[in-house]
């Protein structure tokens, strides 16, 4: 069959990620690598989704009622006027949402704005589309945005700019300054904007999340897409959505169709108790990750790490290595692997362009969407490392 593979099939190849991966579960190491929480989704959600499949909601469906919950939320939070009847695609997840929005508006050769570096995913949807993904860097440490690259990467033949924000993998969350510097080149270059906002609901420090779309002249240009995943700790339900100007909204729709039909019925049932959740719970939910954030600089700190960038957002911290460690990302990833019997990622996966190459294999990212238990299994390993000081190529001294 090997030769039948399609040319994409080709290029979609396991990436060394996936293969550390192997190598943290043969060592049963605890996983601060990926990012979905370990620990139980709300229990009236579930209990929610345990009575739509008892009640028989197990076939096809549009839970309109998503739809109406979310355009009184874009009205609450961001003023923004949608209509649910025709501005909402329910998807599989975020992934889906984002892969039919490229393909409702990437035609062959069209360039794609993406900010480096950036969450995998978007990249394999642009190619497939026949797009051609255009990087921009952000400057590390603190991945600012310098605006005069931004508006330089901008041509004819850009037809999107990719956003997301809270970001993956570094936790940056846009500014206001930066929203409006993408938004006039969006406007300036008639370009769309696609926002990844799963995130939207995690934030730290007081920081708030803002959508483009709600920018003047946005909103007519602007695709969001977000989902349940991480704001419910529900990845595996693949419920999703994307919110756009009526006529990319249906192309999304018809694509959606195509490709899996409708999003999984019972958990959109469970969807509906999801969005009608209190305010406090968003207020839980990230006080609690800010608190995880706070112990996972902490450790990382305990064994030489100066974290330059604190996440505003987002389940994760990116790291640099300590500037005496001459170990790549890989390489510290296997170590802490081998010796510590922790994984995280290494950072090499989320950089693409060439301006980057300089530091790609000197982060690694941490998730920190895990449980308390997890956590302070992963601090007493840490903690035995630094009692037995025997392993010099992962314990840095602060200086
Ligand atoms: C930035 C970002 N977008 C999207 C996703 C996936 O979202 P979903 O589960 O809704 O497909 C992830 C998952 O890690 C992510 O980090």
């Amino acid at each position: 069959m090997e030769g039948k593979l399609s040319s994409v099939a080709k290029n979609f190849t396991p990436s060394p990620i996936q293969e550390l991966s192997q190598l943290a579960q043969r060592c049963n190491a605890i996983n601060l690598a990926e990012g979905f929480p370990d620990f139980p989704a709300p229990p009236c959600i579930k209990e929610a989704a345990v009575s739509a499949i008892n009640n028989d909601f197990n076939q096809y469906r549009h839970v309109q009622g998503i739809c109406d919950q979310l355009a009184l939320k874009m009205k609450k939070t961001h003023g923004l006027d949608v209509n649910p009847l025709t501005d909402i695609a329910i998807c599989c997840g975020q992934s889906e949402a984002f892969a039919a929005a490229i393909f409702s508006i990437i035609n062959q050769g069209d360039e794609v704005l993406l900010f480096d570096p950036c969450y995998e995913t978007y990249e394999g949807c642009i190619t497939l589309a026949g797009g051609i993904p255009v990087y921009v860097a952000l400057e590390p440490p603190q991945w600012t945005l310098d605006p005069e690259k931004l508006m330089r990467s901008f041509t004819s033949r850009t037809k999107a700019i990719v956003l997301n924000s809270p970001h993956n993998p570094t936790g940056k969350v846009f500014s206001r300054d930066e929203l409006e510097i993408i938004a006039e080149g969006c406007r300036r270059w008639d370009c769309v904007a696609i926002t990844d906002e799963v995130y939207e609901y995690i934030t730290y420090d007081n920081q708030k999340h803002e959508t483009i779309a709600k920018l003047p002249g946005m909103q007519e240009r602007t695709i969001i897409t977000s989902s349940l995943s991480k704001t419910f700790s529900v990845t595996g339900w693949r419920i999703g959505w994307a919110i756009a100007p009526a006529s990319a909204a249906s192309a999304i729709q018809n694509i959606h169709i195509r490709i899996t039909d409708s999003a999984p019925a019972p958990f959109q049932e469970a969807a509906l108790t999801a969005l009608r959740s209190p305010i406090e719970y968003f207020e839980t939910l990230r006080g609690e990750y800010e608190l995880k954030r706070d112990f996972c600089m902490k450790l990382l700190g305990s064994v030489g790490f100066r974290i330059q960038f604190k996440p505003q957002g987002s389940l994760f911290l990116f790291a640099e290595l300590p500037k005496d460690c001459l170990l790549s990302d890989v390489e510290y990833v296997e170590e802490l692997i081998q010796q510590a019997g922790v994984v995280v990622v290494p950072g090499r996966g989320f950089f693409h362009g060439n301006e980057s190459c300089k530091y790609q294999k000197r982060y690694i990212r941490v998730a920190f969407c895990k449980s308390g238990a997890t956590l302070n299994a992963a601090a007493q390993k840490f903690g035995e490392l630094i009692n037995a000081k025997a392993c010099p190529k992962i314990l840095y001294q602060r200086k």
